[in-house]
C-alpha cells in the first residue's frame, strides 16, 4: 500500500540521502507536505528544502530522490510572484529545460514554468470562458497572460476574433505556441505591450471583455469601457473580495462602472467564486452586462 503513498516514498527516498550524507535525520520532520504535479514536473512550494540545514544536501542526489519519489522527471521550487509584470519565479532544481505542455479541458497550454504562472485553481473559470463566448462575437482579453481564457474561448466557442493584450514577452511566446498548437492563430490578434497604450486602438470593437488581473483589474476599467461596442456587451471582471462579504465588492465595482459609463445601463449577469485568494479573501469574477440606456 505505502508504495502508492508519495509522502511515504518521499520520506524513504530523502531519508536514504540524509543517511548516506550522515546528516541529521530530524530533517525528515521538515519534508514538504504539498506540491503541484503536472506533466513530468513537480513544483515544490516556496521554502521547501530551504534553509541552512538543507544547504549541504541540496544537489543532484537529493533532487533525484525527490523526483523518483514523486514519479516525475523535473523538479522546480516556487519563488515569489514578482513585479508589476506578475512574473512567477520558479527555480529549476532538476531537469534541463523548463518548457512544459499542460492539457486541460481539451486545450494545450505550452509555457516555460520558470517564467510564467499557471494557476491550477482557476481551472473552472478557464472551462467557463470556453462556454460563454457567443457566435460572431469580438472579444478583448486585456490581461491575457499565456492565454488562460483566450485559448479555451477560441477552441471551444464560436467567437469571431479575440484581441489579446500582454506585456510579458515570456507570456506572449507561450500564447503564440498555444494559438499555433490549438490551431486557432487566425482568430487571434496579439497586442504586445502595456494595454493602457495598445487597447487605445481597440475602440468600440468588443462584445465581450475579460479583465483577468489580481488582486484588482481596476487599471483596465476605463480601457474596457473604451473597447466596448456602442451596442454594449459583457465584462468579466476579476477581483478579490472579503470572504464574508462579496456584496460590498460587487456594489463598489458596479458603482465604478456607472461613473465610467453613464451611457450604459448596467446589470449583474453573474458572480462566481473562483478560489480562496488569501485567508478571509476570495478570488471572484463578476459578469456585468452593459447595454445602451433606452
Ligand atoms: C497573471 S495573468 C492573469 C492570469 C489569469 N487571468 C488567471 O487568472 O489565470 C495577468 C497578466 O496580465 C499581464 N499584465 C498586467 N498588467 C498589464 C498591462 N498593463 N498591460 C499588458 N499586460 C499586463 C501580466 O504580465 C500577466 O501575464
Amino acid at each position: 500500500m505505502h508504495r502508492e503513498d508519495p509522502h511515504r516514498r518521499l520520506r524513504e527516498a530523502v531519508g536514504s540521502v540524509i543517511e548516506q550524507a550522515g546528516a541529521d535525520s530530524s530533517l525528515l520532520e521538515a519534508l514538504p507536505k504539498r506540491w503541484e504535479k503536472f506533466a513530468d514536473v513537480a513544483l515544490l512550494q516556496r521554502g521547501a528544502f530551504s534553509g541552512s540545514e538543507w544547504e549541504a544536501l541540496a544537489g543532484e542526489a537529493l533532487w533525484g530522490a525527490v523526483a523518483d519519489a514523486l514519479k516525475v522527471e523535473r523538479v522546480g521550487r516556487i519563488g515569489e510572484i514578482v513585479g508589476e509584470r506578475r512574473e512567477s519565479s520558479v527555480e529549476l532544481l532538476l531537469g534541463e529545460d523548463d518548457f512544459v505542455v499542460r492539457r486541460e479541458n481539451g486545450v494545450d497550454y505550452g509555457y516555460r514554468f520558470t517564467q510564467c504562472m499557471f494557476s491550477a485553481g482557476n481551472v473552472n473559470e478557464r472551462r467557463r470562458m470556453g462556454e460563454v463566448g457567443r457566435a460572431g462575437e469580438t472579444v478583448v482579453d486585456l490581461f491575457c497572460g499565456i492565454g488562460y481564457y483566450t485559448l479555451p474561448m477560441l477552441v471551444h466557442s464560436q467567437v469571431e476574433h479575440v484581441h489579446s493584450c500582454e506585456w510579458n514577452p515570456n507570456a506572449i511566446e507561450a500564447l503564440k505556441w498555444g494559438l499555433e498548437h490549438n490551431g486557432v492563430s487566425d482568430k487571434c490578434t496579439i497586442h504586445t505591450g502595456d494595454n493602457r497604450i495598445t487597447a487605445q486602438e481597440l475602440t468600440t470593437i468588443a462584445d465581450r471583455i475579460v479583465l483577468g488581473l489580481l488582486p484588482t483589474a481596476e487599471g483596465g476599467y476605463d480601457l474596457a469601457v473604451n473597447c466596448l461596442k456602442e451596442s454594449g456587451g459583457i465584462l468579466h471582471i476579476h477581483g478579490v473580495a472579503p470572504a464574508s462579504d462579496h456584496d460590498s465588492w460587487v456594489e463598489e465595482t458596479i458603482q465604478k462602472f456607472e461613473k465610467l459609463a453613464p451611457q450604459f445601463s448596467i446589470t449583474e449577469a453573474a458572480r462566481v467564486r473562483i478560489k480562496s485568494y488569501a485567508p478571509h479573501w476570495d478570488h471572484l469574477v463578476l459578469d456585468l452586462e452593459l447595454r445602451p440606456r433606452a
